[in-house]
């Protein structure tokens, strides 16, 4: 029998969660409301917050698991990439719980986390297994030989897709996190009354900024001509963003997959639960007889389900980690 406790706190969500015998038993999460009145993570602030809820996330998480602390056979942490402030948070009170419960330690990257989370679920990837990570930090393409046996093949140059998604709805005055804003909003827009230039990227890297710069020109020279022209459009000004957010990211993960020869396809992060996103994924997939894995949207955005996960395939190899363990940001 095993039970893992995992943390996640690597930017702006406390995050704990349960795993009894591979199988999720809590997953909470409270999302920070402070950052939206200033348009971003404030770090400081998040590790603030981390600190005031962390006890009560992490009660709350074994609590609803019927779990005691005695019970728990490992205890997961994020370690990393993050905001330094706010790992930290995290990983201190993983070590104090190591220490007071003499359990040992698993630490685990968010990127892997986020890469490895289609294994949750009872229908699981076959290796070799590509998979594309979208999130607020990463775009990052990587191509699975086996759990801890991977190529990145493609990163972003510059801005994640997400930030970019977050970038563009800063412009038309929407609340942050923007990605769900204009996935929401561009339900009732149309998709291709604006157009926006696809950036160039190396090889199966991406580059977002330039994107988010052509949003900002244009709505720049739009509102010269037209003082409300965001209020008049706004749906289709974000169905034509998310189009073209949506379009390259597919183009060009179309192309890696055909290139690798490769029919297990999944994506993963925050803005895998993008509504346009998923539908287009499982539409191409059945064009190309692929098998398509998209998580569940509660294992989209940062979590610490998927960090017991991926702590649980290295328990196997009772792959544990020292009191050592340092938080890293990149
Ligand atoms: O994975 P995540 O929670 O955090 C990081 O590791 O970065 O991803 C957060 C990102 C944000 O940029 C947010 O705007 C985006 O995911 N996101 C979405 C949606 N939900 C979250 N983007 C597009 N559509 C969504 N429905
Ligand atoms: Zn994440």
């Amino acid at each position: 029998m095993s039970v893992i406790l995992a943390i996640e706190t690597s930017c702006d969500d406390t995050c704990a969660s349960v795993m009894k015998n591979g199988k999720i038993l809590t997953n909470v999460i409270s999302r920070q409301e402070i950052h939206k009145k200033y348009g971003g993570v404030v770090p400081e602030m998040a590790s603030r917050s981390h600190q005031q809820i962390i006890y009560e996330i992490v009660s709350k998480a074994l609590k609803g698991a019927n779990i005691e602390p005695e019970e728990i056979t490992a205890i997961a942490f994020t370690a990393g990439p993050g905001l330094l402030g706010s790992l930290l948070v995290g990983i201190s009170f993983a070590k104090g719980l190591s220490l007071s419960l003499n359990k040992p330690l698993i630490e685990v990257d968010h990127l892997m986390a986020h890469h490895l989370s289609h294994f949750i679920k009872d229908q699981k990837p076959e290796f070799p297994f590509l998979n594309l990570l979208v999130s607020g930090g990463h775009t990052q393409i990587a191509l699975f030989h086996d759990f801890y046996d991977y190529e990145i093949l493609g990163n972003t140059e510059d801005d994640a897709a997400g930030e970019a998604l977050d970038k563009a709805a800063k412009i038309l005055g929407l609340p942050y996190p923007g990605g769900p804003e204009i996935d929401r909003i561009a339900n009732n827009g149309d998709p291709i009354a604006y157009k926006f230039p696809m950036p160039y990227a190396k090889g199966y890297n991406y580059s977002f900024s330039g994107l988010k710069t052509s949003l900002l020109y244009f709505i720049r020279d739009q509102l010269k001509v037209n003082s409300n022209f965001i209020d008049e459009n706004l749906p289709s000004i974000c169905a034509s963003f998310q189009n073209t957010v949506v379009n390259y990211l597919l183009e060009k993960y179309e192309k890696v997959a055909l290139d690798q020869g490769i029919k297990e396809i999944g994506i993963s992060g925050g803005v895998a639960a993008n509504s346009l996103l998923r539908k287009r994924l499982q539409k191409l997939g059945e064009e190309k007889n692929w098998k398509v894995y998209i998580p569940d949207i509660s294992y989209c955005m940062d979590n610490a389900a998927m960090v017991a996960n991926a702590a649980n395939i290295k328990l196997l190899s009772k792959e544990y980690s020292g009191l050592g363990s340092v938080a890293y940001s990149r």
